[in-house]
């Protein structure tokens, strides 16, 4: 089997999904995992300025997982100098080769699983199933990337001469990437963003989300000891400040950005302003998705479905469903399963196995939903409110009923479920409003109308589209996973095409 299809062995990682006796035996393991980690900027020659801050478990907030000592601007320079190094000689390293030490990354990071999870758990509140998952994407990410780089980098493509020259098409590195990702995926998103820069021959300068910069940095430190030069991978943690100097200083040839649409937006106007040459922007941002149900659904289905998109992970995904339009003719059976199952869901520890629901990552998100429940109240029906633990930055699922698509214009990134019902015959008006969000990530849609299918697909242009089952969780190599309009630049992370947006062609033409 081709090592990139990481899904054709379930088994590898040595669970299956909710097999509960085995999650319960990890979880005990982790109970004594040494997960204290005290991170740093890592970057060459350059001492450690000023003092260290603890970071505290979202769900315990009397835990202290670690320390971190965030990176100054003016580490930036020294950053980039030490990069400048580092590209001139990763870029000339074989392509196949590189591709290797991201495949023994892969295997470095499938071994170490237990300690990942566990700070997965800790730092960023991820259940156990969504750990499970997330090292499997990010162990994925590493074994995609590296064996694409193999294939798409290693030998120059002899083009047609017919003159009699020989025309050789190569690619190359585009030099120092700045890699910025969010707080949802540490790990995942932030290796994949970081694993494709190496991949394409670039040095990179990789900044995690504020909020979880310790998965981050052992990460990085994995790569390390896999073979990734000090100076051709930087971890320079801090907030959006330091995002911003990166991205504006003059010597940036890239960058890799994963995270709200609003920050995409101030770093593609930060890279127009430059002087110099173009740096090329890839962005994978928000999404404010919907799934159409219609009468023809299996309503048992439906339930799973929904249950899982929206409220999986504290629906702090990207790709969470967020505006659920049910048909008018199955809507009070329906939501009130949804109901029923919504209220069976059980909110705790992550590193419990029997939680469904984390915590939020911080307290700022956990307000911010609140306070949109509360605007909700004022002009729409909320119609479930969950009950969260009185310790930590819980916030329960809600379940709101609108009276039009466009009482939501803006993505609300936790467990938070919005409906609307349509009636039959008014299937265009739906399409009409879903394409009026400007978002395209992901859409699901359950019907047994196969020509309903297709006119969905062919109206809405979003990125991945789910029909009869949830919408989270795309499989690296298998269901390339991004989109467009509001929600990013493609191409798609995990597919074929991604490694290109890294790299940059070249041609010589040898008069022979
Ligand atoms: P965010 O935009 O607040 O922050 C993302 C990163 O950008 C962080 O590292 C932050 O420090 C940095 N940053 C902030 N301001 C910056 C600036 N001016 N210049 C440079 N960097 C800056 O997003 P978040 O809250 O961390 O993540 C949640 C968002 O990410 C949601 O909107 C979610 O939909 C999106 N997301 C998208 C995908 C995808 O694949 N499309 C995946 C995961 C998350
Ligand atoms: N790739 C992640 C998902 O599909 C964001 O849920």
């Amino acid at each position: 089997l081709p090592r990139n299809i990481y899904r054709d062995r379930p088994n590898s990682s040595g669970l299956e999904f909710g097999h509960r006796a085995q999650l319960r035996q990890l979880c005990e393991g982790m109970a004594g995992a040494d997960t204290l980690v005290a991170a740093k900027p890592l970057i060459p020659s350059v001492k450690v300025h000023g003092g260290s801050v603890d970071v505290r478990a979202p769900a315990e907030p009397g835990r202290v997982v670690g320390t971190i000592s965030q990176a100054r601007v003016a580490d930036v320079e020294a950053a980039m100098k030490a990069a400048r190094k580092g590209f001139e000689r990763w870029s000339r390293m074989p392509a196949d080769e590189r591709g290797a030490v991201l495949g023994t990354a892969g295997d470095r990071l499938e071994a170490e699983r237990d300690r990942f999870m566990a700070l997965l758990s800790l730092e960023a509140g991820k259940t156990l199933d969504d750990g499970i998952a997330e090292v499997r994407e990010a162990v994925d990410f590493c074994r995609y990337y590296g064996h694409q780089a193999e294939l798409l980098f290693s030998e120059p493509r002899l083009m047609p001469g017919p003159t009699g020259e020989e025309n050789r098409y190569g690619w190359r590195g585009r030099g120092v990437f700045a890699c910025i990702s969010p707080w949802n995926f540490p790990l995942a998103i932030f290796l994949g963003q970081v694993t494709a820069a190496l991949a394409a021959g670039n040095a990179v300068i990789a900044k995690p989300a504020e909020q979880t910069p310790l998965v981050a940095h052992e990460a990085i430190k994995l790569l390390h000891a896999c073979g990734v030069p000090e100076d051709v991978l930087i971890y320079l943690p801090g907030d959006g400040e330091i995002g911003a100097a990166l991205v504006s200083h003059p010597h940036i040839d890239g960058v890799a950005f994963t995270g709200s649409t609003a920050t995409a937006r101030a770093i593609n106007r930060t890279l127009a302003a430059k002087d110099g040459p173009i740096v090329p922007l890839v962005a994978e941002t928000g999404g404010l998705n919907a799934m159409i149900v219609d009468a023809t659904a299996l309503p048992e289905q439906v339930t799973d479905d929904v249950i899982m998109s929206a409220f999986r992970s504290a629906g702090q995904r990207c790709s969470a469903l967020r505006i659920l339009f049910l048909q008018e003719d199955v809507a009070d059976r329906v939501l009130e399963m949804i109901e029923g199952a919504t209220r069976e869901l059980h909110l705790g520890l992550p590193q419990n196995p029997d939680t469904d629901v984390g915590p939020i990552i911080d307290e700022g998100q956990r307000s911010m939903l609140a306070a949109h429940i509360e605007d909700m109240k004022r002009t729409q029906t909320v119609r479930f409110s969950g009950n969260p633990p009185d310790e930590g930055t819980f916030f329960a699922p809600h379940i709101v009923e609108l009276d039009k698509a466009s009482a939501l214009r803006e993505e609300v990134f936790g467990p938070v479920l919005h409906v609307v019902r349509w009636a039959a015959g008014t299937l265009d008006r739906v399409l009409d409003d879903i394409d009026a969000s400007g978002y395209g990530l992901t859409l699901g849609v359950h019907t047994r109308i196969e020509s309903r299918v297709a006119k969905v697909i062919d109206r809405l242009d979003t990125g991945n589209v789910y029909v009869n089952r949830n919408t989270i969780g795309a499989v690296v190599g298998t269901q390339p996973f991004g989109g467009s309009g509001l929600s990013g630049t493609g191409f798609k992370a995990g597919g074929p095409h991604y490694l290109y947006r890294y790299a940059q062609e070249q041609v010589v033409s040898v008069n022979t």
